[in-house]
């Protein structure tokens, strides 16, 4: 006989331990169809060789779940440097003496079988922060779904000939246009989850916000090759100082991995394959400047993260929501997970509107604000400094709603990523805000 307590605790185990396992999987199975070779290159100064990220989400987890939560000895303290994120900027990482990928394997491995000898002893509810409903094992799923996401973007830059994953075809679309108003008043920005989120979501806090309009779907690919064929890679006006600056140095003429195939059509790279850019799906592969431009020339702005976030998660009945739909699964609601490799087209997920209307805020594509990353107020550190603490304020943009490549265990309405405005290896688009 359980009582009520026991039987909520063992269910929180339980998810825990089929959390760690599904993450795990999803490492595996992603790297799995590569050799050796295609393990250990480093296919982009922007990215890490696979084997390190892999060794890595190993080495996170043991530094939290076993040295951290249940006091365990370090497996090889070398490896806590060789792993360290910070000591060991991406460019460099090729150059440390990384475990070969069946070392790396079998690292992995032991540490999650020990993780999940601990997990049984473990008190969840004993007033620590750190494992309150089970915080620390959320984390660590969310950090190796987030590496996956990595991987993902890693495998998109890798060369011939290519990664050419199998997958099914995305659910259809249907015709998405025009915009939402979203009235002037208070919403609840951010959350006091102390299970899931981290820390740069916490706390909930009141924004108000005049009313504003905003796009009910992300931009399409048609759309952009619009603003492409219109010239706006050829005029200043649209672009930023720093936009324009960059538009030259890096010679963007379209977004990544587009080629023109004259006659004012476009194919794209994806994975290894080469197929027509597809008009109806969400752009992607775009830099904050390019988004910012194409939204000066669509005569709008990009939103700022709150008006985004008001859009996809308040209610005019005042209810702030997890997801844009509410509560329910995110089955059949956004294209989360990774398992399409693609954005789905816009309107393909009706189910997963938003209160005010608007399609796909979750999935498909992070989408760019104009806000820059920085801290809530009331912000409080937790766990460790590294995670969004030292980014603050350092030229980072925010990105809001996940990618395609995002798992539905390392996302939320609240959830908030950042990169550098330069950047576009990965899966954002955006969608265009302007004033009532
Ligand atoms: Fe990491």
């Amino acid at each position: 006989m359980f009582d009520g307590d026991t039987l909520v605790r063992l269910d929180v185990r339980q998810k825990v331990a089929e959390d760690l396992e599904s993450a795990r999987q999803r490492s595996l199975d992603l790297l799995d169809p590569l050799d050796e070779d295609a393990l250990r290159r480093q296919h982009s100064p922007l990215m890490s060789p696979l084997v390190w990220d892999l060794g890595h989400v190993g080495n996170f987890e043991e530094l939290w779940l076993l040295r951290e939560v249940a006091g365990a000895p370090a497996v090889d303290p070398s490896l806590d440097d060789m792993y360290d994120a910070f000591r060991h900027p991406r460019p460099n990482r090729p150059a440390l003496p990384l475990l070969r990928p069946d070392e790396a394997r079998r690292y992995i491995a032991g540490v999650r079988d020990h993780v999940l000898d601990t997990l049984d002893r473990v008190e969840l509810d004993g007033g620590r922060p750190l494992l309150a409903g089970g915080f620390v094992y959320a984390m660590v799923v969310q950090h190796e779904h987030q590496h996956d996401e990595t991987m993902l973007a890693t495998l998109q830059l890798m060369g011939d000939p290519g990664y050419r994953p199998l997958a099914p075809a995305p659910p259809a679309g249907r015709p998405v246009t025009g915009e939402v108003t979203v009235p002037a008043g208070p919403f609840t920005m951010g959350t006091d989850d102390g299970a899931r989120a981290y820390d740069n979501e916490r706390p909930a806090h009141p924004v108000d916000l005049p009313a504003y309009r905003i796009d009910a779907a992300p931009v399409t690919n048609g759309q952009y090759a619009e603003f492409v064929a219109a010239g706006g890679y050829q005029e200043p006006r649209w672009w930023t100082d720093d936009g324009w600056a960059w538009r030259q140095k890096a010679d963007l003429e379209a977004p990544g991995f587009w080629r023109a195939e004259g006659g004012g059509t476009w194919s794209r790279l994806r994975f290894g394959w080469r197929e027509d850019v597809p008009p109806d799906e969400p752009v992607q592969h775009v830099c904050w400047y390019e988004a910012d431009a194409y939204a000066r020339w669509a005569g709008k702005r990009l939103p700022t993260e709150a008006e985004w976030e008001k859009a996809a998660s308040w209610s005019p009945e005042g209810v702030k929501r997890r997801w844009p739909w509410g509560e329910d699964g995110v089955e059949e609601r956004a294209n989360l997970g990774g398992s399409l490799y693609r954005p789905a087209p816009v309107g393909a997920y009706p189910a997963g509107v938003s209160a005010y209307g608007c399609h796909q805020m979750v999935g498909d594509v992070w989408e760019w604000t104009s806000s820059d990353f920085e801290p809530y107020p009331g912000f409080v550190t937790f766990p460790y400094r590294e995670y969004s603490e030292v980014f603050f304020g350092s030229g980072y943009k925010v990105l809001r709603g996940g990618s395609w490549a995002a798992s539905p265990l390392a996302v939320r309405t609240t959830f908030r990523n950042w990169d550098y405005p330069i950047r576009r290896q990965i899966f954002a688009g955006f969608r265009c805000a302007r004033d009532v």
